[in-house]
């Protein structure tokens, strides 16, 4: 399903976005890679590039060729290095990214975010949500973070609710709906990456150990690629504006628990 597509991934450096172009690879699609830093195995066509500015991202579109099949926005920071840093690359570099890349998408294309199980509180802080992904255009971050007195701990889990919502929105923007352009997020609970020792400084060990009690075992980079891929295929051709929690079950755990069931 995904012979002779190109897909761009952003976080190739490492991690989940490292394997999920090296399967993409495998199943003879072309991989156009981004990163910020350069990656430690060969990818055939990758762009350096930085998504935390407008200018960075207005780079990294200027390189790309006119025609993609589809796009995922892996490409993320843990928390630690701050809530402003966190929501420009998390949430707001990565919605620049996408919007400049609709154009190049082809009709009936995709675009796959990689959210994550730490978004969960959307609805709980819906009226916040709603606001922070109602600003359009790449907003100065730190102006927001001081307006709304946002606390670096709160950073990472405000950027996939961010996410979260605005890939539901985006499914029915005229942007993207208008040429069939699918608009999905993938979820994971904890994945063994390097990302997840920072989290355990963010998170604390508890919460991260607590998630993997729930179902087992953390997940892997190989447990996540094949979901991002299944919906950039045109075998998810009518999946829209979904998320997909792939954690061997922490979501409906947590559903249990939260709704008491
Ligand atoms: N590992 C987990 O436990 C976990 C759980 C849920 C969600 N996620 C999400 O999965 C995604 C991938 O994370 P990972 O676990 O592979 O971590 P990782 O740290 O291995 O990979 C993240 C990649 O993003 C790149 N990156 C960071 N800032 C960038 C920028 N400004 N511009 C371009 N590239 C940049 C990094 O260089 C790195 O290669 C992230 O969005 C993360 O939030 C991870």
């Amino acid at each position: 399903m995904l012979f002779g597509k190109t897909i761009l991934v952003t976080g190739v450096a490492s991690g989940i976005g490292a394997r999920t172009a090296e399967l993409a690879g495998q199943m003879g699609a072309d991989i156009i890679g981004v990163d910020v830093r350069e990656p430690s195995s060969g990818i055939s066509s990758f762009i350096k590039g930085d998504i935390s500015t407008a200018e960075g991202v207005a780079d990294i579109v200027r390189q790309l060729p006119n025609r993609v099949d589809a796009l995922a926005n892996v490409a993320g920071l843990s928390g630690s290095t701050g809530v402003a840093a966190t929501l420009a690359v998390n949430f707001y570099g990565l919605r620049t990214l996408s919007e400049a890349v609709a154009p190049r998408l082809r009709e009936g294309g995709a675009i796959v975010n990689v959210a994550s199980i730490a978004g969960y509180g959307w609805r709980a802080n819906l009226e916040r949500t709603k606001k922070l992904t109602a600003i359009e255009g790449f907003p100065d971050v730190a102006g927001l973070v001081a307006e709304h007195g946002l606390k670096n701990e709160e950073g990472y889990p405000l950027s996939k609710e961010l996410l979260l919502l605005w890939t539901m929105r985006a499914a029915h923007q005229a942007l993207f709906k208008d040429r069939g352009i699918r608009v999905n997020a993938v979820s994971p609970g904890p994945v063994e990456t390097r990302i997840l020792k920072q989290f355990r400084a963010v998170l604390g060990d508890a919460r991260v150990d607590s998630d993997i009690t729930r179902v087992g075992r953390a997940g892997t980079s190989a447990d996540i690629a094949p979901a991002i891929l299944f919906l950039c295929s045109d075998g998810a051709r009518w999946i829209n504006g979904a998320n997909l929690p792939t954690d061997g079950g922490l979501e409906a755990s947590i559903n249990a628990d939260v709704l008491g069931f």
